[in-house]
């Protein structure tokens, strides 16, 4: 089994845009870039800032508080190798954007 959530109307997402939904108590961001979704745990394993207000350059995001990078897609973070974030998947369900979590 898993939990379905609904994030986002496919398509009214912007090109570099982040979105924050929080899922049980925890913020996960969820990204659109060049036409994929990604989605990472909001709150930086540094000391936890907001990644969704991160800046995005390609398939990676940049935390707005102290600018550690991490992948999308991986969750590696490039300034602190032992570091990591949690992503999730998400995907396009129809019309919907979803997020798709392990119950
Ligand atoms: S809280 Fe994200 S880099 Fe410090």
């Amino acid at each position: 089994m898993s939990n379905v959530i609904k994030v986002a109307k496919h398509g009214e997402m912007k090109n570099g845009e982040a979105r924050s939904v929080t899922v049980d108590g925890t913020p996960i961001a969820v990204f659109y870039v060049d036409g994929h979704y990604y989605a990472l745990a909001d709150s930086c394993c540094h000391r936890g800032g907001p990644l969704s207000e991160g800046t995005v350059d390609g398939t990676k995001v940049a935390c707005p508080w102290h600018g550690w990078e991490f992948d999308l897609v991986t969750g590696a973070c490039e300034t602190e190798p032992s570091a990591r974030q949690p992503v999730f998947e998400v995907r396009v369900d129809g019309d919907d954007v979803v997020l798709v979590l392990p119950n």
